[in-house]
């Protein structure tokens, strides 16, 4: 990152002082990204010998990935997204699936309440799916009135194989069987840690006297890689920036020391891992802490924990900003935003939300001649069966910063247009004053969340490198040769698919950690549906194993 040259306001060195010092506290060189890969890896290697750790390195199970030949339609159901989601997946065995859903809004009340308010909410939502959309369910029989899996005299019937990907940390013991470690991303149900969560919600299917039975319990982020996998054909790494951040990947048998000799750890071959990585760091030693993103923490619901997801995740980005924005407005002596006057959603706990970032970016980026623009995930190929599947093609990222620096009257028309569309937004989403939002203004509000953004996309970057070490396809510093073709990794979630530049800038500094060559293997993939298709295949391989 540059230093920056011409002073915001010529008249004032303190102001610029206070716009540099956020600046620096933002930047990571090679030097930190590096330290914070290998904190990774020996944080890997804890979690894999040793149970009762933040990275908590969970065994999933789950001991292959699928070839796309699979077939059979199974209901899945998603909770810990921005939605709670249902869905009838159709696996056509051709790296296609047909996937019929229906989003469900999860209230502050249910996420914060009783677990079993929250569960049977889960198996009402389940009903109402039935009830109105499912079709191809296996043994799904015909009925005229409503949801024919309800019916009890239908008991003799085999119940409705369902997955369910659960996107929290969870213990696993068997496919359809594990501990609810903690809760994440602003949940908090009551009574549910340590509880096993497929039997909370086959309980809550049970008093709705619902014909339809969990078989299969998976992270959205093993979703990712199955899915990725089976649309993809091969995939070692599943990954969300999504609300939340998480990574699952391939990981041999014998390297899950914590184990033993259990039968799982005796059968040897692969298994996939769920890192639980927003986790990493919980004591903040390598991860760089700023003023804005304790205040975060000290005013989450989960203070001291989920550190890096807190540097990461859609869910924290906005409120990060909000933070820097604030401290602008408050500035002394005096205020270097907004005429120092505030709005209702910039005084609200999460009142700008990280779309509001992203769409101040995408102003920015839009119309930009200067340089190359960037799709987080670009080149769509539509499927035939209506899914889009994305690949990632490497970019470099414009140059982003200092321009709030210049003086803006000296600008291009080109660059003051993109300016007022930034103003626009601002007067929009936060409700401010126009005559409280200059061009200055809008230009500072884009400096600081592409600091923000781009800090997340290089830490993300540690993440994905440091699965590549671990996996022996790359060494920390480069001069690795894989002689793999490709490398493929699934991605889902709101921050790699629609953040302005997120993915390239995640590549840039995953080239820096494990060279180029390297780099370029590395094939981004949209793992599209991921949480609905892997929970199928999961569900598919549990009654193959007679769950
Ligand atoms: C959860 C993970 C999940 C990730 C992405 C995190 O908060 O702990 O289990 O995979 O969010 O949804």
């Amino acid at each position: 990152m540059s230093k920056t040259h011409a002073a915001y306001a010529p008249s004032s060195d303190a102001s610029r002082r206070i716009l540099d010092e956020i600046e620096e506290q933002f930047r990571l060189t090679k030097e930190d990204l590096t330290r914070i890969t290998a904190q990774f890896l020996e944080d890997f290697s804890l979690g894999l010998r040793e149970y009762n750790h933040p990275m908590a390195m969970i065994p999933t199970f789950v001991t292959g990935v699928p070839n796309g030949s699979e077939t059979g339609t199974f209901l899945a159901l998603d909770l810990g997204g921005t939605n709670l989601r249902v869905c009838e997946v159709e696996l056509l065995g051709n790296h296609e699936f047909v996937l019929r859903q229906q989003k469900y809004k999860v209230s502050d009340a249910l996420k914060t309440g009783e677990a079993t308010a929250l569960f049977d909410y889960l198996a009402d939502s389940v009903d109402a799916f039935l009830t109105e959309y499912a079709s191809a369910v296996p043994s799904s029989p015909s009925s005229e009135r409503g949801n024919p899996f309800a019916s009890p005299s239908l008991s003799e019937e085999p119940a409705v194989p369902l997955g369910l990907t659960f996107s929290f940390p969870v213990e696993q013991t068997a496919l359809n069987e594990g501990k609810i470690l903690t809760w994440t991303k602003g949940f908090a149900a009551k009574n549910a840690i340590g509880n096993d969560v497929v039997k909370l919600l086959q309980d809550a299917f049970d008093r709705k006297h619902l014909h339809v039975k969990c078989v299969a319990l998976v992270n959205d982020t093993v979703g990712a890689l199955l899915s990725r996998a089976y649309t993809g054909g091969s995939c070692i790494l599943g990954s969300i920036f999504g609300t939340g951040t998480n990574g699952a990947y391939v990981e041999r048998v014998e390297n899950i020391k914590k184990l033993g000799n259990s039968p799982a750890r005796q059968k040897g071959g692969y298994m996939v891992v769920n890192t639980e990585w927003g986790a990493f760091n919980n004591t903040r030693t390598v991860l760089p802490t700023t003023p804005y993103d304790n205040k975060l923490d000290r005013q989450s619901i989960n203070p001291r924990l989920q550190a890096f997801e807190k540097f990461i995740s859609g869910m924290y980005l906005g409120e990060i900003l909000r933070n820097i924005l604030l401290s602008l407005i408050d500035a002394a002596p005096k205020p270097l935003l907004f005429n120092g006057r505030s709005s209702g959603p910039l005084n609200t706990h999460y009142g700008l939300d990280t779309a509001v970032m992203s769409e101040v970016e995408d102003a920015w980026e839009t119309g930009r001649v200067s340089s190359v623009p960037v799709a987080a995930v670009d080149s769509a190929k539509s499927k035939a069966n209506g899914v889009a599947a994305t690949e990632s093609q490497p970019s470099s990222v414009p140059d982003w910063q200092s321009t709030h620096f210049t003086d803006v009257d000296s600008l291009s028309p080109d660059d003051k247009a993109r300016l007022a569309r930034i103003q626009g937004i601002l007067v929009q989403r936060l409700a401010l004053d126009p005559a409280d939002v200059s061009l200055r203004d809008a230009a500072i509000v884009r400096w600081a969340a592409s600091l923000v953004a781009h800090r997340a996309a290089q830490l993300s970057s540690c993440a994905v490198a440091a699965v590549l070490v671990q996996t022996e396809r790359a060494k920390l510093g480069g001069g690795f040769a894989t002689d793999e073709e490709k490398i493929c990794v699934g991605v889902d979630g709101s921050l790699i698919q629609h953040y302005p530049n997120f993915n390239a800038r995640l590549r840039d500094s995953l080239r820096e950690l494990v060279g180029e060559e390297v780099e370029a293997k590395v094939e981004i993939g949209l793992a599209k549906d991921g949480s609905g298709v892997g929970a199928a295949l999961c569900a598919l391989q549990a009654t193959k194993q007679g769950h």
